[in-house]
């Protein structure tokens, strides 16, 4: 008999795509950072490259603490996000724009980050993975907060700045 897939099936899939996706992340932020215009956004892409370098130990420690190996899964989301984003370098490189359009592909990625790890923290307390759910909930903190600097240097600059040219 074919054994029932529970939340814990879910949760360890999710978990695989999250890991996939941050490790996709980390390798896009840098590319992000060298085509961003003004210093203060290359700063705030290079600070969260080394908070998810941080991020991606984190899921490493809850792989571990859920007795499976650190393993990714494809994400088809996360795919899509970074070629769009790079689809805006190559559209608006050198452009005034290019600020605005890196902070609203980058905000994408938050977002999506956001929404995940919005879901296992959830599904961790359901499962009783207290230490889990708290780590969890550390880099939910630094996606968000991330999200909001973001909307920040939009407001402060690069959305003016795109629209004076
Ligand atoms: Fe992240
Ligand atoms: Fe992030």
């Amino acid at each position: 008999m074919i054994r029932e897939k529970t939340l814990e099936d879910l949760f360890h899939d999710t978990l695989k795509d999250i890991y996939y996706a941050e490790r996709k992340i980390l390798k896009t932020l840098p590319k992000m950072a060298r085509a961003a215009s003004s210093p203060e956004l290359k700063a705030a892409f290079e600070k969260h490259k080394d908070e998810t370098e941080g991020q991606v130990e984190r899921l490493q420690q809850v792989f571990e603490l859920i007795g499976k190996r650190a393993q990714g899964k494809t994400c088809d989301a996360i795919e899509g996000i970074v070629a769009e984003g790079e689809e805006i370098i190559e559209n608006f490189k050198g452009s005034p724009a290019i600020d605005a359009g890196l902070i609203s592909s980058a905000q994408a990625v938050e977002h999506y980050e956001i929404t995940r790890y919005g879901t296992l923290k959830r599904w961790a307390e359901v499962l009783g993975l207290t230490d889990v759910a708290a780590l969890l909930q550390q880099t939910l903190a630094e996606e968000t907060q991330t999200d909001k600097s973001l909307t920040a240097l939009a407001d402060k600059s690069a959305n003016a700045i795109a629209k004076a040219a």
